[in-house]
């Protein structure tokens, strides 16, 4: 386990954190703690709340049409250093989101009747972006194995039909945890450029990967052939706890697509807020000490968890993310699976995500999110294991 020195993240009380009117900690009872919907119980950075604070003393007119071009500026860096270089602004657009990307990539790329391809377990979005529109949802199941989550090529080529026109890939995926290696990637790409498929990549937890991650290569720079046929989706708010904010932006090496997402959402998509640009300047200008700092904790977090489960529940089948703060349990085998998150939240009055959301196979599993201070976090892992005990 890994050991901290005190954090002002240890510092959460539940009576605060009901304040917050955010929906994690107001859709249960009192009595529940929830370790469910996926944000930070932690405040927001200083620089962020200082920034914010300074954009309200002047007037809030509409942004730039074309988006905020300092943000755009500051984007493209970042993305360069991560490994997606040479974007360009016109290959940049902004959302009031990341989910309405998802959505805008099905209505834009695929017509009602087209199949869609992903994998599952999967963020419930990516399902619902599918179907919600009358197209065909193509789902792939990972593998699991005591190495973690795995693609599975051979079933992802076995699922492929004519009618499968774009595939949508969650990197790091939630809720597995994986950071894809390089090679998956390649294959991946591969497999995207043999069938002709187009490709969203949601990146958005990209910036919470720990450090025993494998090498984040962005799905959009692992093949120059490929870089043509993606849109990458990334925002602020997995990493800097500003979902309530909301903004994403999705970005592509072929602006044609961008532009298309934008013209299949016109006038029915908002702009981003100038309060979320505001957010995402000061995240990325100066935003990096909080993050370090957070990281720091959550991979502890992490640690406990690991060192929880292989010691209270070991028959419990879990893999430790390599990125971002959702734990994925496999609870099948318990007498309760078949109403598994009702059970918990009853007995235990712990409230984690259902595993049937994220995939019809996925009745059993639960996610627990433990972005948390360690006492909140200890108190839902001794509901989990008292109540999986029975
Ligand atoms: C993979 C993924 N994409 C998108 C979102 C939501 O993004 P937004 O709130 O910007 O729409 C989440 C939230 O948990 C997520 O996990």
């Amino acid at each position: 386990m890994t050991d901290t020195a005190p954090s002002p993240h240890d510092t959460l009380s539940p009576e605060q954190l009901r304040h917050a009117d955010n929906i994690k900690w107001t859709f249960y009872g009192e009595d529940v703690l929830p370790m469910w919907v996926a944000d930070m119980d932690f405040p927001v950075a200083e620089p962020i709340l200082a920034a914010l604070q300074d954009r309200l003393t002047r007037s809030i007119g509409y942004a730039q049409v074309t988006g905020d071009p300092v943000l755009k500026a500051q984007l493209i860096a970042k993305l360069a250093r991560d490994g997606l270089m040479n974007l360009i602004p016109e290959g940049v657009g902004f959302l009031p989101g990341v989910v309405p990307g998802l959505y805008a990539a099905v209505q834009a790329l695929t017509q009602p009747g087209d199949a869609v391809m992903t994998v599952v377990p999967i963020y419930p979005p990516f399902l619902s972006a599918i179907t919600d529109h009358g197209r065909v949802l193509n789902a792939v199941a990972l593998t699991e194995s005591k190495e973690g989550w795995r693609l599975d090529m051979a079933a992802l080529d076995a699922a492929m039909t004519p009618n499968t026109k774009l595939l949508m890939l969650c990197h790091p995926h939630n809720p597995a945890g994986r950071v894809w290696t390089r090679a998956e990637l390649e294959g991946l790409a591969d497999f995207a450029l043999k069938h002709d498929l187009w490709v969203v990549s949601d990146e958005l937890h990209a910036d919470l990967r720990y450090p025993d991650a494998p090498e984040y290569v962005p799905f959009a720079a692992v093949r120059p052939e490929l870089a043509g046929r993606v849109v990458t989706l990334t925002g602020p708010c997995k990493a800097y706890n500003t979902a309530g904010l909301g903004i994403g932006a999705m970005v592509s090496h072929n602006p044609e697509l961008v532009a298309r997402l934008e013209k299949a959402t016109h006038g029915i998509m908002g702009h981003a807020s100038a309060l979320s640009i505001t957010m995402w300047q000061a995240a990325l200008s100066s935003g990096a000490e909080w993050l370090a700092e957070t990281l720091k904790y959550l991979q502890a977090n992490r640690d406990f968890v690991s060192a929880f489960m292989a010691r209270e529940l070991p028959e419990v089948p879990y893999t430790p993310p390599q990125a971002t703060y959702l734990a994925w349990f496999d609870l099948r085998s318990h007498p309760r699976a078949a109403d598994i998150q009702k059970y918990l939240l009853e007995e235990a009055q712990l409230a984690l995500n259902d595993g049937l959301n994220f995939g019809s196979d996925y009745q059993g599993f639960v996610r627990l999110n433990f972005a948390t201070s360690r006492a909140l976090l200890q108190d839902g892992l001794e509901r989990l294991a008292r109540a999986v005990k029975g």
